[in-house]
């Protein structure tokens, strides 16, 4: 199947009510590793890389192992442009075949923030690219960007609306309590879905993404520490909270820290329990094994993609 942008997959969710995830890559065992879990759930997936995974990874190189998955398995894949910074790296990616990119606009005052999403929007259109833009700040840590916990500032839904209608834009990103990261909560995990409900009231057609919403999963946060590691306190929104999103109206879910979790968790695990490996390929593939694990946990139980592969 060749790569496919994000749509029908959305409008999908939006009528059926469940989310897709996006999951970042930064190398072959994440792409492998995400792309079977979503074959075997036969689930609609999306891969995303950041502008720090381009240069990590390379585009050729990310370009071409998403090729070779597409080869092997037949599920609807599009490939995503993360907290797109500038116009130059959206154009980038859709030079090079992304089917989906994201300009980051949040950082900027509203009309800067529309005027460069429309941009974008103007380039990816005419080239049939679809473009999500961000409304709103998350606390945290976003791709380079450090946004302080004070600015942190929840989407108002009455300016999503006119984003929306501004900007032309294909979905939009919303701040609703989530952020980057391994820490996202200190207390209790809350999420705003009094907000969500009212955007979604004002813009019902426009699919909503949620930004930093990795669970934190905590079995592999206490590998981490178990086997040397130092994260106390790490925390994300609970999976429950996340199925409810899914079911009110957020049409795509990105997960980054779990990945790094469990990719960490297998990797620490061999290496306390097995210190006269160095055959790489024990502890990646370890690695590989419980990211998907938890991708298919995500796709099969709580975003409830599984079996929506057919548009
Ligand atoms: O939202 C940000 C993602 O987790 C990407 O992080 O820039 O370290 O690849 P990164
Ligand atoms: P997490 O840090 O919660 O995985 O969020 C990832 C993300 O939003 C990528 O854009
Ligand atoms: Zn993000």
């Amino acid at each position: 199947m060749s790569l496919v942008t994000t749509k029908e997959m959305f409008k999908k969710s939006i009528d059926e009510k469940f989310a897709i995830g996006a999951f970042n890559i930064n190398n072959m065992e994440f792409v492998q590793a995400i792309l079977d879990a979503a074959a075997e759930e036969n689930s609609p997936v999306i891969l995303q890389t950041s502008s720090s995974a381009l240069k990590y990874a390379r585009i050729p190189y990310l370009k071409h192992m998403i090729e070779a998955g597409l080869e092997e398995h037949d599920v609807p894949v599009a490939l995503h442009l993360d907290h797109g910074p500038d116009f130059e790296t959206c154009k980038l990616c859709i030079d090079n075949g992304y089917t989906s990119v994201m300009i980051d606009g949040s950082k900027y005052d509203f009309e800067q923030n529309v005027e460069l999403t429309k941009q974008v929007v103007d380039y990816a259109h005419s080239r049939g690219v679809v473009v999500e833009a961000e409304l709103g700040k998350l606390a945290g840590i976003e791709d380079d960007v450090n946004v302080a916990q004070e600015d942190s500032m929840y989407t108002d839904p009455e300016q999503a609306l006119e984003f929306v209608q501004k900007t032309n834009c294909d979905s939009l990103a919303i701040a609703i309590g989530t952020s980057h990261g391994a820490y996202k909560f200190k207390g209790e995990a809350k999420l705003r879905f009094d907000i969500l409900e009212k955007i979604k009231a004002l813009i019902p057609e426009t699919p909503i993404v949620l930004h930093g919403a990795s669970t934190v999963v905590p079995e592999y946060v206490e590998m981490c520490n178990n086997y040397g590691g130092n994260m106390p306190g790490a925390k994300g929104v609970p999976d429950e909270m996340l199925h409810e999103a899914s079911q009110r109206g957020v049409s795509k879910i990105n997960v980054d820290t779990d990945l790094r979790l469990a990719m960490t968790a297998g990797i620490r695990k061999i290496f306390v329990e097995n210190p006269e490996v160095f055959d790489p390929r024990k502890y990646l593939g370890l690695g590989r094994d419980y990211i998907k694990d938890c991708v298919k946990h995500k796709i099969k139980d709580v975003f409830g993609s599984s079996n929506k592969a057919t548009f």
